[in-house]
């Protein structure tokens, strides 16, 4: 990494964003914190204080609970007609494209992604995101039922099931993907008519805050969508125990999501939880390596390895481990470490310092157990959060490094021998459940481990794929709920069921 490269300078939009001390989104208004408090932001690839944001707690929470629930209750928003909502979802996606490179450099700068990859994925995604959405307001039904009540025979009913928006949602969202996460959550409140407290993450505040403007930008009505920053403990504790909130949805560590869900438990809230992953990416004798060996470092080193989703434990059949962990430990050698903002940037730090700490805690822990790192596997020194990207071998299945969630550009590659029960045992061996990927020529083997696999996403013969209309949740401690099309509409609603007799 060169010193001039750290330097790159962003947009003056995104510049002049950074430099005016952020608020707090509160019914349609841009408000201080109750207490006053900021707190600073960083750009994880120097660690210098780029922003000042409003933190945001529990007066603030309630302030923005009650400005979401006059909304939903009262006002323009529900006197919306649906296709009226769905047309406000899709400008937001059109606002986002018109500006998407400022927002991709301003993602960029605090998260540390490459900006070429904010561009390419994350804000175009959330763009996508809103479009999909938008479709779906209109088309959100109940069914007729024929009934068969015994004891009132002769008596005929005209039965119903209708759909209504769930209410008032608090949504709290990680910093590995800052707007793609805003979007992921907001994208489904919005068409189904919910209203919003939306908390990102302190680490990276700043695009969801931008975001808010455009949402101001494309006409929503005041408390529609209200965004509190602030820390996880306070103002995320307090959102979640809000018992002006109908439904909680979180996105965020395993740890966090068993909180929520017991602060949940009072008014039993509805709860959507995406959580972490320790993702099996199994790559078979029979497989293109020259797809499966890019794919695999890609599956672990994209973002960072900041993926719930990352492809963190490599399973490689025996008689190509060896050619499989040289291609992907040359690539992990080959990648430019560097600041996001810098075009010829391919990785970036990681988020924070203490992201920073807790993956080289993982690295010197894998280290010291007895595994052998064949690339990366170093400190870096110097400013800025960069982690060298690692393949560990010589692992054994009780070792830190594979029980748990490191959330950085470290993989475990793993021999096996056959295609068997074994596999597939270890393969599930994890108390998450998230992603899964296979890589073979052979479909029916590749359809049969699909089946066996507890993960709520199987991958064959690629890695990463995302889209509005796929499903995205966890088995076990991955979470519940799936994420995107369908599902999301139904859990943003509440059914009601009506019957009249007739
Ligand atoms: P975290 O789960 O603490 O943070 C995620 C969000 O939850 C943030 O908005 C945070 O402010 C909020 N939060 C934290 N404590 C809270 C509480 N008590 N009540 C309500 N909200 C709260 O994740 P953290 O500490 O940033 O990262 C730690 C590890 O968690 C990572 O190393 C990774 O393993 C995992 N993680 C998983 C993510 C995923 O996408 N599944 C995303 C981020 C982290
Ligand atoms: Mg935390």
């Amino acid at each position: 990494m060169s010193i001039a490269a750290a330097e790159i300078l962003p947009d003056k939009r995104v510049t002049s964003f950074v430099k005016e001390r952020r608020k707090l989104l509160i019914d349609g208004k841009w408000v201080d914190a109750a207490s006053g408090k900021t707190f600073p932001v960083q750009n994880p690839a120097t660690g210098e204080v780029i922003a000042h944001v409003a933190e945001g707690d529990r007066q603030d929470i309630d302030r923005a609970v009650k400005a979401a629930r006059r909304a939903f209750e009262s006002g323009a928003w529900p006197r919306l007609t649906p296709s009226e909502r769905g047309r406000l979802v899709w400008k937001l996606g059109d606002l986002i494209l018109e500006n998407l490179e400022e927002l991709a450099e301003l993602e960029s700068l605090d998260n540390g992604k490459p900006v070429t990859v904010a561009r390419a994925a994350d804000v175009p995604l959330a763009a996508d995101l809103f479009h999909y959405m938008a479709g779906w307001a209109t088309k959100i039904e109940g069914n007729t039922i024929q009934l068969s009540v015994p004891y009132a025979p002769g008596v005929k009913f005209h039965a119903y099931t209708l759909r209504e928006p769930v209410g008032v949602v608090g949504q709290i969202i990680p910093w590995n993907f800052p707007f793609l996460m805003a979007a992921w959550k907001l994208g489904p409140a919005l068409a189904t008519g919910c209203t919003v407290v939306l908390k990102p993450a302190e680490e990276t505040p700043l695009s969801a805050l931008r975001l808010g403007e455009l949402i101001l930008e494309a006409g929503f009505p005041d408390g529609v969508v209200n965004i509190v920053t602030g820390f996880g403990e306070t103002a995320g504790a307090a959102l979640a125990a809000h018992p002006g909130i109908d439904k909680v949805a979180f996105t965020g560590s395993t740890e966090v999501g068993k909180l929520i869900l017991q602060a949940a438990v009072n008014d039993l809230k509805k709860v959507s939880l995406e959580l972490g992953g320790k993702s099996p990416n199994i790559v078979l004798r029979d497989a293109n390596l020259d797809i499966a060996i890019p794919g695999a470092a890609s599956a672990i080193f994209f973002n960072h390895g900041q993926c719930c989703c990352a492809g963190s434990r490599l399973f490689v059949q025996q008689s190509i481990f060896d050619k499989v962990v040289e291609g992907v430990a040359d690539r992990a050698k080959q990648i430019k470490v560097g600041p996001g903002l810098d075009p010829d940037t391919e990785m970036g730090p990681m988020v924070s310092e203490s992201q920073f700490n807790r993956v080289c805690g993982y690295i010197e822990s894998g280290l010291s157990e007895g595994a052998k790192a064949v690339a990366g596997g170093r400190k870096r020194d110097g400013k800025g959060y960069f982690v060298e990207p690692t393949v560990l071998v010589d692992t054994t299945p009780d070792m830190k490094v594979i029980r748990e969630e490191i959330f950085g550009p470290v993989v475990t590659a793993i021999p096996f021998k056959e295609l068997d029960d074994d596999l597939v045992r270890a393969a599930n061996d994890t108390v998450y459940g998230l992603a899964s990927a296979v890589w073979t020529k052979d479909i029916s083997k590749a359809h049969s481990l699909a089946g066996k696999l507890k993960a709520g996403t199987v991958w064959i013969n690629c890695y990463n794929i995302f889209d509005a209309a796929l499903p995205f949740g966890g088995y076990k401690q991955s979470g519940f709920f799936f994420f995107n099309v369908k599902e999301s509409i139904e859990i943003y609603t509440q059914k009601k069921s009506v019957c009249a007799a007739l």
